[in-house]
């Protein structure tokens, strides 16, 4: 397939997930992450979305974001290039319309989370000039030292037990 001959149309918005175009994709993408435990399903329905399409209405990129007011930032979901159309630079048209949506807004960060794990995700987070700074925190349930059996009673919060 030559990927270069195919008509695509400008980046779309959508204002919901839910009902639009790339629903599906991105459940389905989010499902094989999750599967790899890189993350989970996705639920953000009601989150907005960014799409590229061919002329014939198929969704091939597809970015869910939401606007965190109060930091003033823009928060991606999850964002997904169909298999086959990768490394095209698709996904790159729609971060730069998601920078113009940020300035639009008035909005001064772009904050997205990603599995370390994932290079295809580490790669386009470091093509795109994005700073690392925090991934959460994960506790192995059983992989840790037991802790001391705590009476109920003597639970008291302040009195230096530990
Ligand atoms: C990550 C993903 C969305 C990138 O989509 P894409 O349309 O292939 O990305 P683009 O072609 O626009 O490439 C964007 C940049 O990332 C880099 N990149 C993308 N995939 C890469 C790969 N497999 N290896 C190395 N670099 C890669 C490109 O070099 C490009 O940089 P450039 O524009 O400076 O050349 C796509 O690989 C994907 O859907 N992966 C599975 C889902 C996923 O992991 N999503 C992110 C979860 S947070």
């Amino acid at each position: 397939m030559d990927k270069q001959a195919i008509p695509y149309t400008a980046p779309k918005l959508y204002n919901m997930v839910a009902g639009s175009p790339a629903e599906l994709m991105l459940h389905e993408e989010a499902i094989r992450l999750a599967r790899k435990g890189w993350g989970d399903p996705f639920r953000d329905w009601d989150y907005e979305v960014l799409t590229m399409e061919t002329d014939k209405g198929l969704v091939v990129s597809a970015l869910a974001f939401t606007e965190d007011e109060p930091n003033k930032a823009i928060v991606i979901s999850l964002g997904t290039t169909l298999q086959g159309y990768r490394k095209c630079g698709l996904y790159r048209i729609l971060w730069t319309r998601l920078i113009e949506i940020a300035k639009e807004r008035g909005l001064k960060e772009i904050h997205a989370y990603r599995d370390p794990r994932n290079k295809e995700s580490t790669a386009m987070s470091k093509a795109f000039g994005r700073e690392d700074f925090s991934i959460g925190s994960r506790y192995k349930v059983g992989a840790h030292r037991a802790l001391p059996t705590i009476n109920p009673i003597e639970a008291l919060c302040g009195q230096g037990r530990r």
